[in-house]
């Protein structure tokens, strides 16, 4: 088997993973909400280190895929793989110390505690056996995140909205996941805000952190993401490669235009 990159901090003394097996992976995924049909034979999956972006507009299945696939709904159809492992039937908290770690909309932090133990909230996530201490753990986190670094004791509420987001992510990743989800991290950030927060982000792509990203529009800002989705109606309507789809071409995908062709196509 051919070495993979920066496998050495997953490596728990049993055997290295196999880099082919996606890291997660939905296949047939459907969701209902009631008479909701949310999702419907959903499949994608990520390879260890991969970034993946998935695309939608308000009410296409967006946040439901991230939470069917993090246990927080119930999948009434398909399956949900981790590093090869069917969790579809495994609660939410065994998925997380199993690496799956979410960024929810709204970004999930904690008003009335500092930064600081917003960030700690995540360490008792990580599996016991390499979590890391507390000063490793903000030290490291806050590296991706410098400018949290001067406001470890406020009171999270007192954060800008960007700060908020690097906040819930840095917490998000003290869990020590092998896929980072986060829904929307742009959402209600200002162009200047939205590009710091993925200045962080390219920096967890490039320490080799497997990234699933839920975006409404296309964001350029998202380096080369190796795997783009986008959802329809629960659907899935397009998948790229290695490429983003211009603002026309997503525009064409929402309205329905000339994707039916594309179908399936990967
Ligand atoms: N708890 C719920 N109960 C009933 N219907 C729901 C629930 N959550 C979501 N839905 C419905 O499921 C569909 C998908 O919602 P979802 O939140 O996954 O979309 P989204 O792509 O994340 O949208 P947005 O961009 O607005 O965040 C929508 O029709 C929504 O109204
Ligand atoms: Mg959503």
């Amino acid at each position: 088997m051919t070495s993979s990159t920066s496998l050495s901090r997953d490596e728990n003394g049993t055997r290295p993973p196999d880099p082919a097996t996606a890291v997660v992976e939905a296949a047939g995924l459907g969701v209902a909400y009631g008479r909701v049909q949310a999702l419907e034979g959903v499949s994608m999956s990520l390879l260890r280190g991969e970034t993946a972006l998935v695309l939608g507009l308000n009410g296409a299945g967006k946040t439901t895929l991230l939470k069917a696939l993090a246990g927080l709904v119930e999948a009434g159809t398909g399956t949900v793989r981790l590093g090869g492992l069917d969790v579809t039937a495994m609660p939410t908290h065994r998925r997380a110390r199993a690496g799956l770690s979410l960024v929810p909309e709204g970004r999930g932090v904690l008003p009335g505690l500092s930064v600081r133990d917003n960030i700690l909230l995540g360490l008792h996530t990580a599996p016991r056996r390499r979590r890391r201490s507390e000063h490793e753990a903000l030290d490291w986190s806050t590296a991706f995140f410098p400018p949290l670094r001067a406001k470890m004791k406020q009171d999270c509420s007192t954060l800008s909205g960007g700060e908020m987001q690097m906040l819930g992510t840095a917490r998000a990743l003290v869990a020590d996941p092998k896929v980072l989800m986060i829904d929307e991290p742009s959402l209600g950030l200002a162009p200047k805000a939205t590009a710091t927060v993925y200045q962080a982000l390219g920096r967890l792509q490039e320490e080799g952190i497997s990234l699933l990203i839920v975006e409404q529009k296309s964001v350029p800002l998202v380096r080369d993401p190796d795997r783009v989705v986008v959802l329809r109606s629960g659907r899935v309507v397009r998948e790229l490669r290695h490429a983003l789809p211009s603002p026309e071409e997503l525009s064409e995908i929402y309205l329905g235009g000339e994707t039916e062709k594309e179908e399936g196509a990967l």
